[in-house]
């Protein structure tokens, strides 16, 4: 089966919604390619002005989190509603930053993957290993929970349309990209995880990305790899160089 392609910007705290559009602006004619879906995930603040911006271009605009509840007394969070409202398709779901300083684990991953399906919402499903985590050998242990706890009572049908980033958490923000036979390894790990959870249709039509460190130098290679489908991209996503990402194949 062919998977396209997926391409997501991730752009963290960065941007106002002054400068969101015209970030957007500088990047449309930089990442049209057909071949590849091209999501910028963006601060809350800035999707509505983002979704605008990119109107009549292939450029799908994204979120970096949801909250888990409908609706209520919770100050400051974003309800899976308000995102559908505003145009939302993909949304991140429990990005390393998150669960290191923001107290999110596997258990609010589940809640919040569970919550995005129900909305029609496709997660981005965040997983990774720390440095000393690969380097006791547990890697793959870690990752296996990290996607079976993520995926719990969530059905075949959704799990077929999810994205699931592997991202080391020792290679974002570092300049310090896994090897392309190291994201392989891991990525073809959560797909085999996927076809033992459900089965082989669902494994062969999950989406993988590989994030940490991504950019225009890298990208052909890590994507070229049988379970790489694409790449979560932070740093590069804010630069013209999130172009060269997009067209890899080009
Ligand atoms: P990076 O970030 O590309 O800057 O390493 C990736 C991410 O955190 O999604």
């Amino acid at each position: 089966m062919s998977r396209k392609k997926i391409v997501a910007g991730n752009w963290k705290m960065n941007m106002t919604p002054s400068e969101a559009v015209a970030l957007i602006e500088t990047l449309k004619p930089l990442v049209a390619n057909d071949e590849v879906d091209v999501v910028f995930c963006v601060p809350a603040i800035d999707i509505i002005p983002a979704q605008e911006a990119a109107k009549g271009t292939n450029i799908q605009i994204g979120a970096e989190n949801l909250y888990f509840e409908e609706k209520g007394a919770y100050t400051g969070e974003i309800s899976p509603a308000m995102l559908v409202d505003a145009g939302v398709k993909y949304v991140i779901i429990g990005h390393s930053e998150r669960r290191e300083y923001f107290a999110e684990t596997n258990e609010t991953v589940n809640k919040k993957v569970k919550k995005a399906f129900e909305h029609g919402l496709t997660p981005i499903i965040c997983c990774g290993e720390s440095l000393t985590q690969r380097e006791q050998g547990i890697t793959i242990d870690w990752i296996r929970q990290q996607i079976k706890i993520a995926f719990l009572d969530v059905t075949a049908e959704q799990a077929k349309t999810a994205v699931v980033a592997y991202e080391p958490i020792w290679a974002i923000g570092t300049g310090k990209t896994a090897t392309s036979d190291q994201a392989e390894e891991v990525c073809a790990a959560i797909r085999a995880c996927i076809g033992e959870i459900y089965d082989e249709a669902t494994a062969a039509a999950i989406r993988i990305q590989y994030g940490g460190s991504v950019n225009g130098g890298n990208a052909a290679e890590l994507f070229a790899k049988p379970d790489i489908d694409g790449g979560l991209v932070g740093g590069a996503s804010l630069k013209p160089d999130f172009g060269a990402i997009v067209n890899y194949n080009k």
